[in-house]
């Protein structure tokens, strides 16, 4: 069975053209046609070459007296491949749909060539390529023809014209442009022509009064020009007309009011200009009309009210004028009305409030008068329907009313843009379903009520630019769909309640501009969601919460809050901060993500722990190496004695003078007068060059003692002289012979300098990266100098921080966490620092036991 199905698949093309008697023709068809695609649900596994006739396959119907295949149907099959040539083999076909499978390649010009072929549809599919000119040469019995929801481009075929059967034809959404063919008129037995969503163009014929029998013409979204056909008229049974979205002009056509029996009118989008027309009310079935975005100018016609079984009329985005008439409150099945952006003016009509209404949008208009009482209409007794009130942007002054809540299945309330003062009403609670609430840019006063909590469907509660005073209501978090929480430019006061952290789904929460105050609670960290959180200009204290969103929130979203502090403010916080990691060698096991196990000397340190350790054992050999590589450059220069020298005598004395110019020298140890101003020191001359920290001077002081002087230019990090000196004097203690001794240092609150002795041969850095005869150091030694350092003690990427050089020669094992340990040493936060005990500990503890006995010579 499968040699003969192989055997079929491949030549049957060939058999086609001998006629094999033993085999039924439209199996030898079927066979052919899927054997040439792919069914990957197996929808054809019934379609079996065994069998004596197709008759009983699934999609395949038959004559019941011939026998023969009259009907091939496999829509949604989730076929692909090519419509292969088998099916040319169906002699009798008259149906054949394929639509909404995954056929791709070009149009075959030969399947019309079936004589008795009634419907092609091979609507959604991937066909492309044009529509085959000889397609439409052979289709005397063709009725209905769909390509539609495909990739076709090119023309339409003038050929169609020759289809006089035809009575649908889809060609809706592909790419197919050029005109219209010339003797599409000539159809007359068109029923419906779907060509909407392509790139078609210029001007559409006159004549199409021609098509007596259509029913629907819809040319939506393509590029049409010119005005609408004038006899369009002459079509009287149709009865849906979208010329929508193109670029038509002119007026509308009187012809159209014979249209007596269409229901949906679509002009909108194009460029229509003019009057809506009295005789509108004429086209008494009219459901649906939508007029929107054009340029018509004038009243709404009184004879609207004559369209008694309209249910949708959108004249959004004109240039209407006058108030909406009366006369529609005979409108009795208007179910949506947008007059949105025109320029109406007047009061809200009565109608507008009478039972039945889903969508009212009168948003953009000049309406005024009070909303609370409309023409003396109680809101109780109506609109209970109403789902979509837009009143926005308009004058409507007056008060929300209080029963506001009646309109149980309201979706959108926007009355945002009017003149509205009072207060909330408490009732908004009971708008259950409502999803969207805009009350802002109006003048209400009052605080927000606590019952908004009832509002549980809400997702965008907009409530800025009002007066509004008070706290916000904790029961907001029973909102729990909300998304969007908009409450700036208001006078709204007291703390941020935690309870906001609930609203697990909010992606945008803006409070900017109101008066709010203490400190943000950290629950906040775990809106994931949030996009942008914006508390700019409030009375906000403390620090920002750390994490999540936060770590990346703009500074224009905080700013304005003089006592919130954090490094996104640039004002340091109280030192409140816990150490980021748990410093404490002694402990085994793991706590708060660090984990040190004293039996296999391995350190796993949390991933942003690791990071910063890195970090700051960069910043610590650079500051080293630099000022060391500054001082060997100019060691070479001639001495020139400044007139500098230094008091003091003990250590940790103090000289402090009088004179505030003259700040406060601390010597550690020697002695050294101060004579003249420290300013004075700082000149060119004595400058021995410059690195990330600052500028370096060399001097000599009166003893003879030659010093590098270093002028710190990151000194606002540390604000307090207090501060300073503590980190300063812990240096001071330090003397080893692995670093550069601190003499002293001098403090004013704008200048600090820090007093070194002065070393003339070499340098850390030349060791580093030259070396004696290109020796350069080996990881052992480098780990012996920080470990030195650390020992005596100043306190990117880790790759980076490793000489290139060393790749493969140190252990991993310690690079890594040496440098990673170095970053948290170097953070902004001294509290944050461990202490230089807790740093031995942990180096002892990271160097691998083998490899520790070397020693840097
Ligand atoms: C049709 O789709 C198949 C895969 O399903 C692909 O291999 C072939 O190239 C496509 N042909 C065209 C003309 O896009
Ligand atoms: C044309 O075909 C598309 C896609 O199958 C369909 O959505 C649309 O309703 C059809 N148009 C008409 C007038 O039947
Ligand atoms: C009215 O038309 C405009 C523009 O086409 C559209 O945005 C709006 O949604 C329509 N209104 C209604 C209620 O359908
Ligand atoms: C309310 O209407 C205004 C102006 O018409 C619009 O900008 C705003 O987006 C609308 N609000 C909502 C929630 O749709
Ligand atoms: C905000 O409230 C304060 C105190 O209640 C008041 O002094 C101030 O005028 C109010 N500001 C506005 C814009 O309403
Ligand atoms: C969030 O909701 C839970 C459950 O309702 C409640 O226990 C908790 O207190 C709320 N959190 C805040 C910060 O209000
Ligand atoms: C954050 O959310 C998690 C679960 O999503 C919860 O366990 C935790 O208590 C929340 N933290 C705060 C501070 O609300
Ligand atoms: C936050 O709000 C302020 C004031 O409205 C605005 O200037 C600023 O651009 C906003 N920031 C962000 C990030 O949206
Ligand atoms: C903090 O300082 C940085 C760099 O100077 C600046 O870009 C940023 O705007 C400052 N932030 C605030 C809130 O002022
Ligand atoms: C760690 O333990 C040793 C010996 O038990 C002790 O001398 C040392 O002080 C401890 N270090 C810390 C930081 O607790
Ligand atoms: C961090 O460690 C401390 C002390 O061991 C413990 O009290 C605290 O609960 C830990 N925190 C976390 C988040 O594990």
């Amino acid at each position: 069975m499968l040699l003969k199905f192989l055997f079929l698949a491949v030549l049957a093309p060939l058999l086609l053209v001998q006629c094999l008697d033993s085999i039924n023709d439209d199996v030898l068809g079927l066979i052919v046609f899927k054997a040439g695609l792919q069914d990957p649900e197996s929808k054809l596994s019934s379609w079996n070459e065994d069998d004596d006739s197709p008759c009983n396959w699934v999609g395949v119907k038959c004559d019941p007296n011939t026998h023969r295949v009259t009907e091939v149907v496999l829509d949604g099959f989730s076929l692909s491949g090519h419509i292969g040539r088998g099916l040319l083999r169906l002699q009798f076909l008259q149906v054949l749909s394929l639509a909404n499978n995954n056929f791709n390649g070009t149009i075959n010009p030969d399947l019309p060539r079936l004589g008795g072929l009634q419907v092609i549809d091979l609507s959604e599919n991937s066909l492309s390529g044009s529509i085959p000119d000889g397609f439409f040469q052979q289709c005397g019995s063709l009725r209905s023809v769909s390509f539609a929801r495909n990739d076709l481009t090119g023309m339409i075929p003038d050929s169609l014209s020759f289809c006089v059967a035809l009575s649908a034809v889809n060609f809706s959404s592909n790419g197919l442009s050029g005109e219209l063919p010339s003797g599409l008129w000539y159809l007359r037995g068109l029923q419906s022509l779907d060509l909407s969503y392509n790139l078609l163009e210029g001007e559409i014929p006159e004549g199409i009064a021609n098509l007596y029998a259509l029913r629907a013409i819809n040319l939506r979204r393509n590029r049409f020009t010119g005005q609408l056909p004038v006899d369009i008229g002459g079509c009287q049974v149709l009865e849906l007309l979208d010329f929508s979205e193109n670029s038509l002009s002119g007026g509308l056509p009187e012809s159209l009011q014979r249209l007596s029996s269409c229901a949906t009118v679509r002009l909108g989008g194009n460029s229509f200009t003019g009057e809506v027309p009295g005789w509108i009310g004429e086209l008494t079935s009219l459901e649906s009309l939508d007029l929107s975005v054009n340029r018509l100018s004038g009243r709404i016609p009184v004879s609207i009210g004559d369209l008694n079984v309209l249910k949708e009329l959108n004249l959004s985005m004109n240039q209407l004028t006058g108030g909406l008439p009366e006369s529609m409150a005979n409108c009795v099945n208007l179910l949506a009305i947008d007059v949105s952006r025109n320029r109406l003016t007047g009061n809200l009509p009565s109608w507008i409030f009478k039972a039945g209404l889903k969508s009212v949008s009168l948003s953009g208009n000049s309406l005024d008068e009070s909303i609370e009482h409309p023409s003396g209409v109680s809101l109780a007794v109506s609109l209970q329907s109403l789902q979509v009130l837009d009143l926005s942007s308009n004058v409507f002054s007056g008060e929300i009313p209080s029963d506001i809540g009646v309109l149980s299945g309201l979706q959108l309330f926007n009355v945002s843009r009017n003149q509205l003062f009072g207060s909330i009403p408490p009732s908004v609670g009971e708008l259950t379903m409502v999803q969207a609430l805009d009350l802002s840019d109006n003048r209400l006063t009052g605080s927000i009520p606590s019952e908004i909590g009832g509002a549980a469907s809400l997702k965008e509660l907009r409530l800025e630019m009002n007066f509004l005073t008070g706290k916000i209501p904790t029961q907001i978090q029973k909102c729990s769909s909300l998304t969007s929480l908009i409450l700036s430019r208001n006078n709204l006061s007291g703390p941020i309640p935690a309870a906001i952290a609930n609203l697990t789904n909010l992606k945008y929460v803006d409070f900017s501009f109101n008066r709010f105050s203490e400190s943000l609670p950290k629950e906040l960290t775990n809106l994931s969601h949030l996009l942008s959180f914006n508390i700019s200009h409030n009375n906000l204290k403390g620090d920002l919460p750390l994490g999540g969103f936060f770590n990346t929130i703009f500074p224009s979203s905080v700013s304005g809050n003089p006592s919130l502090c954090g490094s996104i403010v640039n004002r340091s916080c109280p030192s409140v901060h816990q150490k980021p990691i748990v410093l404490n060698p002694n402990s085994s096991g793991s706590s708060n993500g660090t984990s040190f196990n004293l039996h296999h000397r391995k350190i796993a340190l949390s991933i942003s722990a690791l990071i910063a350790i890195g970090a700051a054992a960069c910043i610590t050999l650079g500051v080293v190496a630099v000022t060391l590589l500054n001082i060997h450059a100019r060691s070479s220069m001639a001495r020139s004695p400044a007139a500098f020298t230094f008091s003091g005598g003990e250590d940790f004395s103090c000289s402090p003078t009088n004179d505030p110019n003259y700040g406060k020298l601390v010597m550690f140890s020697g002695d050294a007068d101060f004579v003249a101003g420290a300013q004075a020191l700082l000149n060119k001359d004595s400058e021995l060059g410059r690195g990330g920290f600052g500028v370096v001077y060399r001097t000599v002081l009166r003893d003879g003692r030659s010093v590098a002087i270093k002028k710190l230019t990151v000194s606002s990090l540390i604000k307090s002289q207090d501060e300073f000196e503590k980190e300063v004097k812990k240096l001071g203690e330090v003397r080893h012979h692995n670093l550069v001794t601190l003499e002293g240092y001098y403090w004013t609150p704008s200048l600090q300098l820090l007093i070194y002795e002065f070393v003339s041969s070499g340098s850390l850095y030349k060791h580093l990266h030259d070396g004696p005869d290109k020796n350069y150091l080996s990881w052992r030694q480098r780990f012996n100098i920080i470990l030195g350092m650390a020992r005596a003690l100043e306190d990117g990427r880790v790759e980076e921080c490793i000489d290139g050089r060393l790749q493969g020669t140190f252990p991993a094992d310690e690079a890594i966490p040496v440098v990673k340990l170095g970053l948290i040493c170097a953070s902004q936060v001294p509290s944050n620092r461990p202490d230089m005990e807790e740093v031995v500990n942990i180096l002892e503890l990271i160097q691998c036991p083998a490899e520790g006995q070397e020693e840097l010579e």
